[in-house]
């Protein structure tokens, strides 16, 4: 197989770790850059070895510049992006004019079974397309503490959430990665979808601990109410849309939505997965 790997998202969590182990592969990247000013950070932080091209996915003009001749695809719905049909969706479909063979989504663990949630949509879109397909359905991030919790715990040292006292088996966004550069260049991952889930499950008390062993400094987690959460949102400036999502998602962790560990990941990639406290030892500067 030739051509590059386009990579959507390339500025964002998962995407940034797609674009690092597709690049440690020898692959070629085609990084689909939504703003030209993240371009030239994204450029620095990867040594100038991505190939940016423009691509919004509420701008279909951009699709085809963006797809042509690349053997693959890294697909992520932007959180803000909350009607699949003419976006993602649109995509997909652009991706098969233009012959592309295989496209790996990332959805979010049990899409399948909640049409309510937006990546089930472009799950059965995907699976109904001439396309190669790959379905990787991960669980919470542990890069939620340094992105979406991050302001929490730096202002406030406090993780803030509606999860009383859930666990949730983290999973580490660079293993992600890593399993996204496998499924593009093995064949035998194709037409297949995989749930993704850390090691352990952990509440949100022990990862407390964990940060305040990290930091040096006592974080605690505070419990929040539906109410109080979605009042919490709102005053960090969330679209209500993403509001009512986010609240879902973090209220089911009270029922232990998160809390199976699957060792998929870990047999797929052939060693354990990285831990919740990996990751807050491999990034203490972020909270202080
Ligand atoms: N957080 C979790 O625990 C979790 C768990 C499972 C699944 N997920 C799923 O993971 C995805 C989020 O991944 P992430 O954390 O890597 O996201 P992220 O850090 O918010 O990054 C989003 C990326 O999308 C780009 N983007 C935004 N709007 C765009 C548009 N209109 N057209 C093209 N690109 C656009 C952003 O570009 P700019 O930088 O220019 O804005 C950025 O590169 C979501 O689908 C979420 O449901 C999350």
């Amino acid at each position: 197989m030739s051509g590059p790997v386009l990579v959507t998202g390339p500025t964002g969590n998962v995407g940034r770790a797609v674009v690092r182990a597709l690049l440690s592969e020898g692959v070629p990247v085609r990084a689909a850059v939504k703003s030209p000013e993240r371009t030239v950070a994204l450029l620095k932080e990867m040594d100038g070895e991505v190939m940016p091209v423009p691509l919004d996915f509420l701008r279909p003009e951009t699709f085809r510049p963006a797809l042509e001749g690349v053997r693959g695809v890294f697909l992520l719905r932007p959180p803000a992006i909350a009607r699949m049909q003419e976006t993602l969706n649109a995509f997909v479909d652009a991706a098969v004019t233009q012959g592309v063979k295989h496209v790996v989504f990332l959805s979010v663990d049990g899409a399948e079974k909640r049409a309510w949630v937006p990546h089930h949509a472009v799950e059965e879109h995907l699976k109904r397309s001439a396309l190669g397909w790959t379905l990787l359905r991960p669980t919470f991030f542990a890069q939620n503490l340094g992105d979406a919790w991050r302001e929490d715990l730096r202002q406030d040292h406090r993780l803030y959430l509606p999860a009383a006292h859930g666990r949730v088996a983290f999973v580490d966004v660079r293993d992600v990665g890593e399993l996204v550069t496998r499924a593009l260049l093995d064949t035998s991952l194709r037409n297949r979808a995989f749930t993704l889930t850390g090691p352990e499950a952990v509440t949100f008390d022990e990862v407390a601990v964990m940060l305040s062993e990290a930091l040096g400094r006592p974080i605690r987690y505070e419990p929040a109410s539906v109410a109080g959460y979605v009042r919490h949102l709102h005053r960090r400036q969330l679209p209500w849309g993403q509001v009512g999502v986010q609240t879902l998602l973090h209220v089911g962790l009270r029922f232990g939505r998160a809390e199976q560990v699957d060792p998929t990941l870990a047999n797929l990639l052939g060693r354990p997965a990285r831990t919740v406290r990996q990751y807050i030892e491999d990034h203490a500067p972020l909270w202080r």
